[in-house]
């Protein structure tokens, strides 16, 4: 195969109707990141994180993506929220609507439905802010309360929080190996 051949991408699929049972509709996704090389630095090939994902999530329900390191896990999820420039190819439907084709304001929208939490809690969680800081911060920026609510409900997410690790502190000092 000639180099220009090995750099085409396939992006042929059959789309997916939205099914209103479901929330998300992931159909062939697909996420390659350009290999570089040469002297003038141009595309030698890919890698292909993410290879035609298909799947249909529930409403109210989980589900767990599961597979060795590497295996494409972080580029998906990344992908399908829209956070890794564009999509390679094949379709994100979120209550039937492309993520991709949502405008600015569609998107920030989506933001306060659709999140990633990073594993990694020094990346998600900044030891130098205080709690409230840290919640609050998605709270403020999407406006979910109103200015004079904020501080109240903040400070409920803050004894919701606690209360929850002391019933969780509780139950593993009294739990029998
Ligand atoms: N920004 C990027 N540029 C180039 N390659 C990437 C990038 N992000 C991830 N990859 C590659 O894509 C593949 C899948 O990575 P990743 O999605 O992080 O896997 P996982 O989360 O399952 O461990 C890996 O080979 C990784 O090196
Ligand atoms: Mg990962």
């Amino acid at each position: 195969m000639s180099e220009k051949e090995n750099l085409k991408i396939d992006n042929n699929f059959t789309p997916v109707e939205y099914d209103p049972q479901y929330i998300l509709q992931v159909n062939a996704l697909k996420k390659y990141f350009p290999i570089k090389g040469g002297m003038i630095s141009h595309t030698v090939g890919y890698v292909k994180a993410v290879d035609g994902v298909t799947f249909n999530l529930k409403r109210g329900s989980t589900m767990g993506l599961v597979g060795e390191s590497g295996c494409g896990k972080t580029t998906a999820g990344r992908t399908i929220l829209r956070l890794s420039g564009e999509k390679t190819g094949g379709q994100v439907l979120f209550n039937g609507k492309e993520v991709y084709d949502m405008s600015k304001k569609e998107m920030r929208e989506l933001r306060t439905k659709m999140q990633i939490i990073f594993q990694d809690p020094f990346s998600s969680l900044s030891p130098r802010l205080p709690v409230g800081e840290i919640i609050g911060e998605a709270v403020r920026e999407h406006n979910i309360v109103p200015k004079a609510e904020f501080n109240d409900y903040i400070d409920s997410a803050r004894v919701f929080r606690r209360s929850e690790a002391e019933n969780l502190y509780c139950k593993g000092t009294r739990a029998k190996p």
